[in-house]
């Protein structure tokens, strides 16, 4: 346990918090603290800030935040002890052996132990492709492809022969566990006893995660048969909504050049790496999510959208849209010709021809429009179907910079009045927020419903100037407090502060057990101090004023109403001597 803590506090020392996050977050300077896009939940205004002199971040809009190891648990879904691994491998500190509670190492194991299938299986996919006699149909066809050598190599692409159970034979020869292997989703049990392969006669295409670990496959025929391509089932940690093909390989660029183009096939993505275009990431042929799009603009200002212009990918352009809205990731979508790819394309027009059209690429927003206006009827009606769907999208927007901007795009379009629209946008927005969602209201109301200013001060105070919680203490500052949450912080603050002198706040922090304890805490401590230096003295007197008084009320209250003449009395003279 010992030698566990101080390899943590090493970590902590090797690692700077801010480029660590900065790695997977876009973030700029903003006076002593940087801030970003909160990846943890939807926000178009950055409240998610990092402070390199904590060591900490914080959202202000969730409350997430904490030191590194809990942003790569957050980020990354991953328990303690994994980060802790993680973060010591990153930072190359040796770690002592550690002992974990039962589930927490038996999920961890399992996820471990999958992962490790996953790399022999790729092992023995790519060599097959690459040595094997075996390999030569899958070699031949993806020389067809012009997917290169280095290509194969880099993206450990590889062939499952066509049989039923070579990798199952493999895995025999390995003494590897065939129970494991069912659940990495790479055999399957056969109804009269043995296995067989998943994956047969397919070219294979290992997907990695962020941590380049491979999470899964893809398998595509060398033919015309059916399924076309052939994924690894959901597993503890193959989650297709989750991940992009290729990212592990893109992010760099894609950060580089604050762009990422979205294309739907993992060949797009190898064809556009050969000719030069790093920026590319594919869907597990899955519609894009909304996990996708937060994890994109960790890495990416802009998307573009590579959708086929088949009425299949038109429709998931479409269903995208409030996804880039809510999200606020600025996207575009790029239109290829008829019956063409960014594989097909690219390798007809090369890299030039890839980027032309790209920068023809047109607002997602114009996109939709476009479409509906194309593909609805005329005339009134039509056009009342046409503001029914597009309405709902418009007010998902709470920019409203935006919101007008679009409103006046569409009034073009449609050629409505702005005004006429400005009215049935409310119109819309009333209706709306009557029918279901009354949680956001409720949110609203609860969050305006003003927390007591004195109490977010004086925490604020203590953090930043420990010496002033003595005194105020001692004057009985907690009657000032209506959050029972941060009077439990003060007694705890005070109770360490009595018997161990002034502590640094994160190590209060790190003592804290209540989660909403320590969200209020870590608030404070990443907000500046509301009070300047010259005049933490006079705060400090302040607030043993208002204390006195508050004490003096409470007392004149409370001997009226027990008709205490005498003690009334006494108050009151005692009251006029102070004042004097
Ligand atoms: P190629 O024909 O090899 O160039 O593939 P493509 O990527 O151009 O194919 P397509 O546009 O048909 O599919 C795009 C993506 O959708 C693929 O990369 C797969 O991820 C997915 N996909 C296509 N067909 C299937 C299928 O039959 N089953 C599953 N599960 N996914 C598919
Ligand atoms: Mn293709």
């Amino acid at each position: 346990m010992e030698s566990y803590q101080s390899a943590k506090e090493e970590i902590k020392r090797a690692a700077d918090i801010v480029e660590l996050i900065g790695q997977h977050i876009q973030l700029k300077r903003a006076g002593q603290n940087h801030i970003g896009l909160c990846p943890f939940h939807s926000e178009k205004d950055p409240s998610f800030t990092v402070s390199p002199a904590r060591q900490m971040f914080h959202c202000f809009g969730c409350k997430k935040g904490g030191d590194i190891f809990a942003f790569w648990m957050e980020y990354h879904k991953v328990p303690f002890s994994q980060a802790l691994r993680d973060l010591a491998d990153r930072y190359q500190v040796p770690l002592p052996n550690k002992r974990l509670t039962r589930s927490e190492k038996g999920k961890m194991e399992l996820k471990e132990s999958l992962f490790k299938i996953n790399e022999a299986a790729a092992g023995y996919f790519h060599d097959t492709l690459t040595r094997s006699e075996k390999g030569a149909q899958g070699r031949e066809y993806l020389d067809k492809r012009f997917i290169s050598g280095e290509i194969i190599s880099e993206f450990l692409l590889g062939y499952a022969p066509d049989e039923w159970d070579g990798l199952t034979q493999f895995f025999k020869r390995k003494s590897i566990d065939t129970d494991k292997a069912v659940q990495a989703g790479l055999i399957i049990p056969k109804k009269n006893g043995g296995y067989y392969d998943r994956f047969r006669g397919r070219v294979l295409f290992p997907i990695l995660n962020l941590r380049k670990q491979i999470a899964g496959f893809g398998g595509r025929v060398l033919n015309d048969s059916l399924p076309k391509y052939l994924n690894t089932p959901e597993t503890p940690i193959f989650h297709k909504g989750e991940l992009l093909y290729g990212l592990h390989s893109s992010y760099k660029p894609i950060r580089e050049n604050g762009r990422s183009v979205i294309v739907e096939g993992y060949t797009d993505v190898l064809a556009l790496k050969r000719h030069g275009f790093h920026e590319a990431v594919a869907t597990l042929g899955t519609a894009l999510t909304r996990d996708h799009i937060r994890k994109l603009k960790g890495y990416a200002k802009e998307a573009v959208v590579v959708f086929d212009s088949d009425a299949a990918g038109r429709l998931a352009v479409i269903k995208s849209i409030s996804f880039f809205l809510n999200e606020g990731l600025s996207s575009r979508v790029m239109v290829l010709p008829e019956r063409e790819d960014p594989d097909s394309f690219i390798n007809k027009n090369g890299l030039d021809g890839f980027l032309d059209l790209l920068n023809q690429a047109i607002p997602t927003f114009d996109f939709y429009l476009d479409q509906k206006l194309a593909y609805v009827a005329n005339g009134i009606e039509g056009q009342i179907d046409i503001l029914k769907e597009i309405l709902p999208v418009l007010l998902e927007l709470d920019n409203v910079a935006q919101r007008s901007f679009y409103v006046r795009r569409l009034s073009e379009k449609m050629s409505i009045p702005e005004s006429v629209l400005l009215t049935e946008l409310r119109k819309w927005e009333v209706n709306h927020s009557l029918r279901g969602d009354k949680s956001s209201l409720r949110d609203k109301l609860s969050s305006s419903r003003a927390k007591n200013i004195d109490d977010q001060y004086l925490l604020n105070l203590f953090i930043h100037y420990p010496h002033t919680m003595d005194t105020l203490m001692n004057h009985g500052c907690k009657v000032l407090l209506s959050d029972s949450v941060i009077m439990g912080i003060f007694d705890y603050m005070y109770d360490i502060y009595t018997r161990e002198g002034e502590t640094k706040p994160s190590d209060i922090l790190e003592r804290l057990q209540e989660d909403t304890a320590r969200e209020r805490f870590r608030e404070a401590m990443m907000s500046p101090p509301i009070c300047p230096d010259e005049k933490v003295d006079q705060a400090v007197k302040e607030f043993e004023e208002k204390i006195q008084k508050l004490k003096l009320a409470e007392s004149i209250k409370r001997a009226k109403e027990k008709g205490d003449i005498d003690a009334l009395n006494q108050i009151l003279k005692s009251k006029s001597n102070r004042q004097r």
